[in-house]
């Protein structure tokens, strides 16, 4: 495999995914964390260093470890990563007056693998690419020529042919950078001679493999919560493991309309899998009672779920392993350059403390991928599109989108209207052109008139966002139509709701959920 070394770019991620795009598999890794023997075990086939905010020039900044270069595999460097290898060749680099951001055009100097099907038919042609870079490359190393300029950049792409080192001042990863990904194949394919044959029905094989070796015959619990990343994995391990694993599905009497039932009955029933149900409604509405503090509020369904989870898995009796739906974002660790490493692991996937509480191991089949790649997975795994295609649904369910005291009648009030907006948006086609989408009951009442009658109701809020992440978002722009027809609808079908707003609030400033 391909080993991606981070200076900490925003964009590395993207090499990651412009690579595996080519059908080959990569991981990425922070500089710092490279040394001999971590390329000895990982024995990488080729090796592309990413761009990155510091300055080669600036004493102390980061570079690869020189086990890099004496590997004898191509290595890619991509702005930084360029400059830090002519710096640690025995090129030079200096400080830009002013740098160079943004659209520019590179023509090709000498002809190599590495521009094929680029440049035109005789590769006279430009190609159009992305700059972004305050310093450059002001001396090559020995061995290194020129491939291609561009008016504001004489080493825009050099390379040493014989050792297969190349050395890009643009980014290739991006879109604007048209032909980029294409180059990118070019190195991968054509000078380092990956195949491309990797593809999701491979890691599939590879996953089930991968965990067979890791449990052996042990038993395994995994938190099952219907959302995409637990039911992937809950699918996986069944097929490696069948009767070793027990599912738990713990229904906080939180959860949406039929949400239980939806989840129980496709692996219970259709996977025959090895399933707790465990009904701990009024456990938790009875902790919750008469608190409305959004953070106290989590802090007891966290704290809850952990009781109640580690109870039921103690009576599956002799689990070695706990199986969690941890994800790459989750675990690419974030490089800080003002004082080390510093590892940012966010924690809302894992539950937390657990294998440390139940001395367990963690088996976390998705480590490796992004979020549209275990929606891939899932299709491989022949995974209902239900599932495969939901919106995320937070840990603590209908709670935080409860503001106030959460009581059983406002929660099947908003239940219903719930169904009803997400029924909407299905059948007007927009489901999956949206990121999450949610009702909430606003703990206020406000007057109406219905009939002739004076009404004093709740007030509903509707929230759609789109986003990629969930770190940042923007409200979905519905039609007057669509909100009016669905307003309408709730109003009339749902007791206790006499008003409906929709919430137009981006992230920042804004958070998706209202708690
Ligand atoms: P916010 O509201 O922070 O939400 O913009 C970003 C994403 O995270 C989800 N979310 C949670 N998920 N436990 C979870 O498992 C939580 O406490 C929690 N709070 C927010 C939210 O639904 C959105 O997808």
């Amino acid at each position: 495999q391909l080993l991606i070394i981070d200076f900490g770019s925003q964009v590395t991620q993207l090499i990651a995914r412009r690579v595996r795009e080519s059908g080959v598999f990569c991981e990425v890794h922070p500089y710092n964390r490279v040394d001999a023997a971590m390329l000895n075990a990982f024995s990488p086939k080729a090796i592309i260093l990413s761009g990155g905010p510091s300055s080669v020039v600036d004493a102390g900044s980061p570079r690869a470890d020189a086990a890099v270069f004496s590997l004898g595999v191509p290595i890619l460097g991509i702005c930084y990563g360029q400059q830090t290898m002519m710096a640690q060749l025995g090129g030079a680099v200096e400080k830009g007056d002013s740098g160079e951001f943004g659209r520019a055009f590179i023509q090709a100097d000498a002809k190599t693998p590495l521009f094929k099907d680029m440049f035109g038919d005789d590769h006279d042609g430009r190609e159009e690419v992305w700059m972004s870079h305050g310093d450059h490359v002001a001396k090559m190393a020995p061995g290194f020529d020129v491939l291609a300029t561009s008016p504001g950049a004489p080493y825009a792409v050099i390379g040493d042919t014989t050792r297969h080192f190349y050395g890009t001042q643009f980014h290739p990863e991006v879109v604007h950078t048209p032909r980029g990904a294409q180059m990118l194949r070019n190195f991968t394919h054509g000078i380092a001679g990956f195949k491309g044959d990797w593809s999701m029905a491979a890691f599939k094989d590879e996953a089930i493999a991968a965990v067979r070796a890791q449990v052996g015959d042990g038993k395994v619990i995994c938190g099952l919560s219907g959302g995409v990343d637990s039911s992937v994995v809950a699918v996986l391990l069944h097929e490696a493991i069948g009767d070793q694993l027990t599912c738990v599905y713990v229904d906080t009497g939180m959860m949406r309309k039929g949400e239980s039932d939806h989840v129980v009955s496709l692996f219970k029933e259709h996977y025959d899998m090895n399933l707790i149900h465990v009904d701990a409604g009024d456990e938790f509405l009875d902790l919750l009672d008469g608190v409305s503090d959004p953070e106290r509020k989590r802090k007891i369904i966290g704290g809850t779920f952990i009781d109640i989870f580690e109870r039921e898995a103690k009576k599956v009796g002799g689990a070695k392993f706990l199986a969690q739906g941890t994800l790459y974002p989750d675990v690419i660790e974030s490089v800080s350059f003002d004082g080390g490493p510093s590892v940012t692991i966010k924690s809302h996937h894992n539950v937390g403390g657990l294998p440390e509480r139940m001395d367990m191991a963690l088996v976390e089949p998705l480590r490796e991928l992004f979020k549209d790649e275990v929606r891939a997975l899932g299709r491989e795994l022949g995974l209902h599109a239900d599932f495969v295609e939901r919106h995320p649904f937070p840990g603590p369910g209908l709670a935080i989108r409860c503001p106030g005291e959460i009581t059983r009648e406002r929660l099947a009030v908003l239940r219903e209207a719930d169904a009803i907006y997400l029924d909407q948006i299905r059948k007007h086609g927009l489901y999956n052109k949206i990121w999450q989408a949610f009702a909430v009951i606003l703990p206020v009442q406000t007057v109406g008139v219905m009939g002739d009658e004076r009404t004093y109701e709740n007030v509903l809020a509707l929230r759609a966002v789109t986003s990629t992440d969930g770190m940042t978002a923007d409200y979905y722009p519905y039609s007057h139509e669509f909100l009016g027809e669905t307003a309408t609808r709730i109003i009339n079908e749902v007791r206790g709701v006499n008003r409906v707003v929709y919430d137009v609030t981006s992230k920042p400033p804004g958070t998706i959920e209202w708690e």
